[in-house]
């Protein structure tokens, strides 16, 4: 809340949006205090609401995570993939040899996973319920896209939906790169104007979005969200009485305060303005849920550059996009990220196709184990790349990586302590295994980081 109290002024707003990890709040212990104890806090993560959109992780017996440091576990990853249509080998996403390339085996093991498409998961009941109340409310209406290929282009991720050329989120350190030109996307909002192009006019588009974050409860490198357009034509808002875009914003509050009832029941809620490239005026949605205000989704009246590129010249149109994860881990009472990635029986058992009221009931709560570590830092250190490897060696096993302490001596070295914490969502972690864990990743984070361990 505080945070947006700061983001008033627009031209400074978009800044404040910046990913949370690069801000240089970051690096204040009070900040992380903050982070640590809301909910992802919303504005000053988002691009993008971005950060606050949160995602999941794989399970920590899933093929790509505590798997990955026992061998006789260890699942092969498919080598080649199908999704809508595009064939997908490992080496067209994961190359070691190219600077251009950050995509790690880890997240290449994601690909095709499309937990929204499960009817029994929870990402896909909530998918589903979306859909029914776009359904009911418009017989016929919305087209939904769940399989678009997550492989997209710089220009379809970030320049088609205005996305500033120095804006933050198309840094190396936030976006998975495929190659120079080519992402893995970051927001369904990727899709928006390909979409428009093709003439549709109402459509609904969920899938697997990538983002290179910190480590927590609630924010995994893959999660999911469901983008929403509508396009009006003079007609529509003629005999209102109204200007174009006061009666397509007026649509969209509506519209969207329908679907929060829809999903949370009868909740208060509130709309806050805010500041998205690709929308004006913006908003977000929040209810008040739980003892708490929460953010839903942002949206806004679409950019009219963008409609007209489109070739869309006297349409005006809202869009919305919501993090799936986000508002599972709250309607499902889920509470780590990573369990949406399990596998385990005693999870996905609990869910079940057209339930969204159920709530998950945590089958134990197997105790963390803390281990710190501190070095010196180069320029080119960054949280997210200490995140990346952390994840790296241990997977799902990972529950938090949090900086606790941070100073700089005369002689202007600056030296780093992260606490990271070590917890499996199924079963406990021996001493033995977790030291050997923290070995592997103090070596990795030497190696790979340019840092030098204290
Ligand atoms: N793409 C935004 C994000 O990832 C979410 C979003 C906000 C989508 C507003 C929209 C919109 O279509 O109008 O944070």
């Amino acid at each position: 809340m505080l945070i947006r109290v700061l983001s008033i002024h627009p031209a400074h707003a978009f800044r404040m949006a910046m990913p949370l990890s690069h801000s240089p709040l970051l690096k204040s212990p009070s900040y992380l205090l903050l982070r640590h104890h809301s909910f992802a806090p919303p504005s000053l993560y988002r691009f993008l609401s971005f950060r606050s959109l949160s995602s999941p992780l794989s399970s920590p017996f899933s093929s790509l995570s505590s798997n990955r440091s026992s061998k006789k576990w260890k699942q092969p990853i498919a080598a080649l993939l199908e999704i809508g249509g595009v064939k997908i080998a490992k080496d067209d996403v994961v190359k070691e040899n190219d600077p251009t390339n950050n995509v790690p085996d880890t997240i290449f093991s994601k690909l095709g996973v499309e937990l929204h498409r499960r009817d029994n998961h929870p990402i896909g009941i909530l998918k589903n319920a979306i859909y029914d109340y776009f359904d009911t409310n418009f017989p016929a209406k919305f087209v939904k896209f769940d399989d678009l290929c997550p492989i997209v282009s710089i220009k379809e991720n970030f320049d088609d939906v205005l996305v500033p050329a120095d804006h933050i989120s198309r840094s190396y350190n936030d976006t998975y790169y495929v190659d120079a030109q080519t992402v893995l996307r970051c927001h369904t909002s990727a899709h928006q104007a390909e979409l428009l192009r093709k003439g549709h006019s109402h459509f609904l588009v969920t899938g697997d979005v990538y983002r290179r974050d910190s480590i927590d409860s609630t924010h995994y490198p893959v999660f999911h969200q469901m983008e929403g357009v509508r396009v009006f034509s003079p007609d529509d808002w003629a005999g209102s009485g109204m200007d174009a875009t006061s009666y397509v914003a007026m649509d969209l509050k509506k519209s969207l305060e329908g679907l929060a009832k829809h999903l949370f029941g009868a909740v208060d809620m509130r709309w806050v303005d805010t500041y998205f490239p690709f929308t004006n005026p913006s908003f977000e949605l929040e209810i008040f849920f739980q003892e708490k205000w929460m953010e839903v989704l942002g949206c806004g009246v679409t950019e009219q550059e963008i409609l007209r590129r489109s070739g869309r010249m006297d349409g005006v149109a809202w869009a919305f996009g919501l993090g799936l994860e986000r508002l599972a881990m709250v309607l499902f009472d889920i509470p780590d990220i990573r369990l949406f990635w399990s596998t385990d029986q005693r999870f996905t058992s609990q869910f079940s196709e057209g339930k969204l009221g159920i709530k998950f009931q945590p089958f134990s709560k197997y105790p963390p184990c803390y281990k710190d570590m501190s070095f010196w830092i180069s320029d080119s250190f960054t949280e997210n790349n200490l995140c990346e490897v952390v994840r790296g060696i241990a997977g799902d096993l990972v529950e938090e990586v949090q900086l606790i302490d941070n100073f700089t001596n005369k002689k202007g070295m600056t030296s780093h302590c992260y606490r990271i914490a070590y917890r499996s969502m199924e079963r406990s972690l021996t001493d033995e295994e977790i030291n050997q864990l923290q070995g592997r990743v103090r070596e990795a984070v030497q190696s790979k980081l340019n840092v030098v361990l204290r």
